[in-house]
C-alpha cells in the first residue's frame, strides 16, 4: 500500500489528538466511559514522548497511530487505532507489523521476553485474528457492569465494618489510609502470582512495578480514585488481607480498578465483603453505573461478580506473545 506512509512517533509531533479523541469516544461509548480515565497517562506519555511507535499519515492528517513502551523485557502495545475514514485498508496491519519488526526481528536491539497488548481496539473488525496471525495469544476479557440504586433513607453508610469469614475468621473492613500503599501492593503481588492474570499483567508480580501501580491509581492515573470507596480488608491486628480499588470517572459512574485477597484468604467471603461494601457506599454517594474488567476464565472473579450484581456489558482481547528463546540464550551486549 502506498498511502499512509509510517512515520515514527519519534519524529513527529504530539498531533493526533484528534485520533486520540475519536478513540476515547468510540472505545467508552462501546465499554464504558471508564475507558477515558485510563487513557490519561496514555495522552500524557505520548506528549511527553515516553511511548515508541509509528503513525500513519494521510496527507497532513493522522490516520492511524501504534504505541508501545518496554520496561524489564516486557513490551506493552497500549494503542492501536485507525481513523474511521481510514479502516478496512490494512493500517492497523502495517502498524502492528511495523512495530513487531522493531521488536522481534531488529537485530541491533535486544528482543523482549514478552509482548502483551490490551488495547481495547474498536476500528478493527477482527481483532482476535489479527494478532492470533502474528503469533499472538488471546485471551478473552470482559466488561462487567452494575446499576446501583441510591438508597431511598439518607442512612449515612458506615465506613469501616466487622465481618467474619465463611470459615469463622474475623476480619475488618475499612476505607482507604495513604499507609496502605506498601501493604496492598504486597496483596496484589501475592494475589496475581496464583492468579489466571498473572501472565497478561506481570507488572503486578514484581514489587517496584506493583507499587508504582498503586501508587498511580490513588493518584489518579485511572480517574479521580475514591479512598471513601475503596475498601481495604484487614485481620483484627491490622495485617492487610484484601483491597478493592475504585475511582470515578463521570459523574455518577464509578470503575473497580482492582480487586485482590491474599491466597490464604481466598473463597472465604473477603472479595464479596469488599464489592459488596464498596458497592453500597458507591450508591449512597449517587453513583448509578459501575464497571470493571475481567478475564473470561477468572472463575473465582466472575462468581464475586456475578453474585454482586454484575452482567456482562462487553468483550474485548488481551494479547501475550512470548519469546522461544531463553532470556540466557540472547546475546547480550557486554
Ligand atoms: C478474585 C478474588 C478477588 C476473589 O476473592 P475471594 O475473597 O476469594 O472471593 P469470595 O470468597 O468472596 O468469593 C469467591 C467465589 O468464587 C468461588 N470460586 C473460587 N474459586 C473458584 C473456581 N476455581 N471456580 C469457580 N468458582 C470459584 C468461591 O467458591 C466463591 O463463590 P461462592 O461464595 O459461591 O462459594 C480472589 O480470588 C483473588 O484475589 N484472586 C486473584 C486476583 C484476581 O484475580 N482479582 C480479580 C481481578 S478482576
Amino acid at each position: 500500500m502506498s498511502g499512509f506512509p509510517l512515520h515514527p512517533l519519534s519524529e513527529v509531533g504530539f498531533r493526533f489528538r484528534p485520533l486520540l479523541t475519536e478513540y476515547g469516544t468510540e472505545a467508552g461509548e462501546r465499554f464504558g466511559w471508564f475507558v477515558r480515565s485510563l487513557m490519561r497517562p496514555l495522552v500524557k506519555g505520548l506528549a511527553a514522548g515516553r511511548f515508541e511507535g509509528y503513525v500513519a499519515q494521510a496527507g497532513r492528517r493522522t490516520a492511524g497511530i501504534v504505541a508501545y513502551a518496554e520496561y524489564r523485557g516486557t513490551a506493552r502495545i497500549s494503542l492501536l487505532h485507525v481513523g474511521h475514514e481510514w479502516r478496512n485498508r490494512g493500517v492497523e496491519e502495517r502498524l502492528l507489523d511495523a512495530t513487531l519488526a522493531d521488536l522481534r526481528d531488529d537485530p541491533a536491539r535486544l528482543p523482549p521476553r514478552r509482548i502483551l497488548s490490551e488495547a481495547m481496539m474498536v476500528s478493527h473488525s477482527n481483532q482476535d485474528a489479527l494478532w492470533a496471525n502474528r503469533r499472538f495469544s488471546v485471551v478473552p476479557r470482559l466488561i462487567m457492569r452494575t446499576t446501583l440504586v441510591r438508597p431511598a433513607t439518607r442512612t449515612r453508610m458506615p465506613l469501616t465494618r466487622d465481618a467474619i469469614s465463611r470459615d469463622g475468621r474475623p476480619f475488618r473492613l475499612r476505607g482507604w489510609q495513604a499507609a496502605d500503599v506498601r501493604p496492598i501492593t504486597e496483596v496484589l503481588r501475592r494475589a496475581n502470582g496464583s492468579s489466571v492474570d498473572r501472565d497478561i499483567y506481570p507488572e503486578l508480580l514484581d514489587p517496584e512495578q506493583a507499587g508504582a501501580a498503586v501508587r498511580g491509581i490513588a493518584a489518579g492515573s485511572c480517574g479521580r480514585f475514591d479512598r471513601r470507596c475503596t475498601g481495604v480488608a484487614t485481620t483484627p491486628d491490622g495485617t492487610s488481607i484484601g483491597v478493592v480499588l475504585c475511582s470515578r470517572c463521570r459523574p455518577g459512574e464509578a470503575f473497580i480498578v482492582e480487586v485482590a485477597v491474599a491466597p490464604d484468604w481466598q473463597g472465604r467471603g473477603v472479595g464479596t465483603a469488599l464489592v459488596a461494601r464498596a458497592l453500597d457506599l458507591l450508591a449512597s454517594r449517587g453513583v448509578s453505573d459501575v464497571s470493571l474488567g475481567v478475564t473470561r476464565a477468572n472463575a473465582a472473579a466472575l462468581r464475586l461478580y456475578e453474585r454482586t450484581g454484575f452482567w456482562c456489558a462487553g468483550e474485548f482481547g488481551s494479547y501475550s506473545w512470548t519469546s522461544e528463546v531463553e532470556s540466557s540464550d540472547i546475546h547480550r551486549p557486554a
